[in-house]
C-alpha cells in the first residue's frame, strides 16, 4: 500500500500538470499550522521561478485543479503560495480500513531483499558483560528487527571477541593455580576432559585477578602474551582450554542476552577469521597494496578530501602479531564469501569510529569488499551516569549488566506493589520483568544513537513522560477497554472504523495512517529512535482521545464499535512497533 502521503502527493502532482506545471512539485506534507490544515503542499513556492509567476496564482491554479471532493474536503491556496488541505473524513476512514485489512498494516515490503548482516553485540568471552555492550546489544536488535519487517533477510551476528589477551591471561592463571591439569602436560597425547576444569563463576573470578595481577607484575604479562601466541599457533592443549572457555561462557551469554530479549543468528567470533588472514596478505601482496613502514606492514588509506589526519591501516605488527584491523578485515572476507551481503552493518561504540574508516577504506581499497556491498558505521555514544560520567556502580567499579537488570527490575517491582496491593508475588516479579526491559530499551532507542545519554532510573521508570513504562501502560489501558467491552457486549470481530466525530479522534486517525512511513523512514536510516518518537506521539494523541470519550457507557452502538476498532488498530499498531524495538507488553500492569 502506498503511504498516505505518497497518495496525496500524487493527487496533487497530477493537479499540477493538470494546470500546466511539472508534476515534480506536488509534494505533501504533514501541516505544520495544525490549526489551519491537516496537510499542505508548498510546491507552488519553488515552481514560481521556473514559471517567473506569483507563487499565489500557481497555487491558485493548482487548487482549482483539486477537485476530486471524494479525497478532498477543502483545498485552498493561501498568501504567499501554500495549499493548505483538509481530507474528506472518509477518504480517511477508507484508508486506515485498508491499512487493517493489509498484511503489516500496508508497509510496502521490500521487493527485491537485501542480505544485510549486522555485526553487533560484540561482547569478549571470559569477561562478564558490562553496560558498554548493552548499547550495542539494544540498538543491533532492533535495527535487525526493523530490516526484517521491511522484508530483508537479516542476520545477526554476535562477533565475539574470543581470540585475544583475556584468554592468554586466563590460561596463565589456571596454570599459576592448577598446573597439574593435562592441557599443560607437553607429553601428553591421550584425550583431554570433556568437562571444562571451571564454572562461569569461576572464570569470572580469574579474569579480573588474572588483569589486575598482570598490571602489577611485568613477568605475568610477559606470560600471559606468550600464552596468547602459543594458543594463536595452535597449541593443542591450550586450544582445548579455549574450546572450554568458549563453551562455558557461550552458554553464559546466551542465558544474558536471552533475558535482553535479544538472539543472534551467527554466534561467530575473531578466532573464527584466523584462516582467512594468511591468505588475504598474500593477496594484498600480489596486487601491492601493502608496504612496509617501520617493520610494520600497512595500506595506506588517505583520501585527497580528508579534512583529519588519517593514518596507514595496519595489517601486521612489527613482530608478525596480527591486530584488531586485522581480524576484522579477515572478518570481512569470511563474510563476503560465505553471504555475499548487501550491506554490512556495525553497531559499535562511536569511539571506534576510526577504525572502522581505516577497515572500511582498506576494504574497499583491496577488493576484499565488492562495490555492491555497503558498509555501514552505526556509533553509538555513552550511556552516563547523573554526574555525566560513564556510567559505575555505586562503589566506582564497572557495572555489571545482570547487576543494571536485578537494579531496575526491583525498582519496578516496588512500583508495582505500591500500585496494585492485589497482585500476587509471582505475578509482580514476573511483570516487573517485562516492564524493566521497556524502561531500559525504550531509556536507550529513545535517544538518537549517537547521542551520550543519562541513564536515569527514576525517569526511565516513570509510568509519565517520554518512557517505556508510559507506552505500555498505555497498551494495556487499550487492553482493559476492550476486555471491558466484550465483557458488555461481546466479540471484537468484524469491526470497521467510521468517520471521526471529534477533533481529538481526528488526530488519532492522522496519527495511525502515519505508521508505514515512519517503519520505512526508520529502515531507511536505520534508526530506531523514530519508531519511539512515533509511539509516543501516538500514545499521547491516544491518551487524549481516551480522557474525552466515554467509549465503554456510549449508547449509539455504531458509533461505539468505531471507536473500539479504532482502539484495536491503537493497539496493533503500538504492540507492532515494541516488537521491532524489541521489547513487549503484558496483559496487566
Ligand atoms: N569486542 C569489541 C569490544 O568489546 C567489539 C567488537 C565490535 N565488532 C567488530 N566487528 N569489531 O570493543
Amino acid at each position: 500500500m502506498k503511504t498516505l502521503l505518497e497518495m496525496l502527493s500524487d493527487e496533487v502532482s497530477r493537479a499540477f500538470t493538470a494546470a500546466g506545471y511539472d508534476e515534480k512539485y506536488g509534494k505533501v506534507s504533514i501541516s505544520n499550522r495544525p490549526d489551519l490544515c491537516e496537510y499542505q503542499c508548498n510546491g507552488a513556492l519553488s515552481a514560481a521561478k521556473e514559471y517567473k509567476k506569483a507563487p499565489i496564482q500557481i497555487a491558485n491554479d493548482v487548487a482549482g485543479a483539486l477537485t476530486d471532493t471524494a479525497v478532498f474536503a477543502e483545498v485552498t491556496a493561501v498568501a504567499p503560495g501554500f495549499l493548505n488541505i483538509r481530507l474528506t473524513e472518509k477518504f480517511l476512514t477508507d484508508y486506515l480500513n485498508d491499512m487493517r485489512g493489509a498484511d503489516a498494516f500496508g508497509v510496502e515490503k521490500a521487493e527485491e531483499p537485501m542480505t544485510i548482516l549486522v555485526d553487533y553485540g560484540g561482547p569478549n568471552v571470559a569477561k562478564p558483560l558490562h553496560v558498554g555492550h548493552l548499547r550495542s546489544a539494544i540498538i543491533g536488535e532492533s535495527v535487525k528487527r526493523i530490516g526484517r519487517f521491511m522484508g530483508h533477510n537479516m542476520i545477526g551476528d554476535i562477533h565475539l571477541g574470543d581470540w585475544g589477551l583475556q584468554i592468554g591471561l586466563i590460561i596463565t592463571e589456571l596454570l599459576a593455580r592448577r598446573p597439574e591439569l593435562p592441557y599443560f602436560d607437553e607429553n601428553f597425547e591421550g584425550e583431554y576432559p570433556s568437562e571444562a576444569p571451571f564454572t562461569i563463576s569461576e572464570l569470572e573470578e580469574i579474569y579480573p585477578m588474572a588483569s589486575a595481577k598482570s598490571k602489577e607484575d611485568a613477568a605475568y604479562k610477559e606470560a600471559a602474551m606468550q600464552a596468547t601466541l602459543r594458543l594463536q599457533s595452535g597449541d593443542r592443549g591450550y586450544r582445548a582450554v579455549w574450546k572450554h572457555i568458549m563453551e562455558v561462557s557461550v552458554a553464559d551469554l546466551k542465558k544474558n542476552y536471552a533475558n535482553l530479549n535479544v538472539s543472534f543468528e551467527l554466534w561467530k567470533g575473531e578466532a573464527d577469521a584466523q584462516p582467512y588472514i594468511l591468505p588475504m596478505i598474500e593477496q594484498m601482496k600480489k596486487d601491492g597494496f601493502v608496504y612496509e613502514s617501520e617493520g610494520a606492514l600497512v595500506v595506506d588509506v588517505k583520501e585527497d578530501s580528508d579534512a583529519k589526519e588519517m593514518p596507514p591501516c595496519m595489517i601486521l605488527k612489527s613482530d608478525g602479531a596480527s591486530l584488531y584491523t586485522t581480524t576484522d578485515l579477515a572478518t570481512l572476507v569470511q563474510r563476503e564469501q560465505d553471504y555475499h551481503p548487501d550491506m554490512i552493518a556495525y553497531v559499535v561504540d562511536k569511539r571506534q569510529e576510526m577504525h572502522f574508516e581505516q577497515v572500511f577504506r582498506c576494504a574497499r581499497k583491496t577488493g576484499i569488499v565488492r562495490d555492491e556491498t555497503a558498509l555501514k558505521f552505526i556509533g553509538f555514544g555513552t550511556m552516563n551516569g547523573k554526574d555525566g560520567k560513564p556510567f559505575k556502580t555505586r562503589e566506582g567499579g564497572v557495572m555489571r549488566l545482570e547487576a543494571l537488570i536485578a537494579d531496575i527490575n526491583e525498582e519496578m517491582y516496588n512500583k508495582m506493589k505500591e500500585n496494585r496491593t492485589e497482585i500476587s508475588e509471582e505475578k509482580a516479579r514476573e511483570t516487573s520483568k517485562i516492564v524493566g526491559l521497556a524502561a531500559i530499551k525504550y531509556g536507550d532507542l529513545s535517544n538518537q544513537a549517537t547521542k551520550d545519554y543519562v541513564f536515569d532510573m527514576d525517569r526511565f521508570t516513570s509510568f509519565e513522560g517520554d518512557t517505556g513504562p508510559y507506552i505500555l501502560y498505555t497498551i494495556v489501558r487499550i487492553k482493559s477497554i476492550l476486555a471491558k467491552y466484550t465483557e458488555l457486549d461481546g466479540s471484537l470481530s468484524s469491526m470497521t472504523i467510521r468517520d471521526a466525530s471529534n477533533g481529538l479522534e481526528k488526530d488519532l486517525r492522522m496519527e495511525l495512517a502515519k505508521f508505514n512511513a515512519v517503519m520505512a523512514n526508520a529502515f531507511e536510516e536505520l534508526a530506531p529512535h523514530k519508531i519511539c518518537a512515533y509511539i509516543y506521539d501516538l500514545a499521547n494523541v491516544f491518551n487524549r482521545f481516551y480522557h474525552e470519550t466515554k467509549i465503554i457507557s456510549e449508547e449509539n452502538k455504531e458509533k461505539q464499535a468505531g471507536w473500539i476498532a479504532l482502539l484495536i488498530m491503537t493497539r496493533d499498531i503500538l504492540e507492532t512497533c515494541i516488537d521491532v524495538l524489541g521489547f513487549k507488553a503484558p496483559e496487566r500492569m
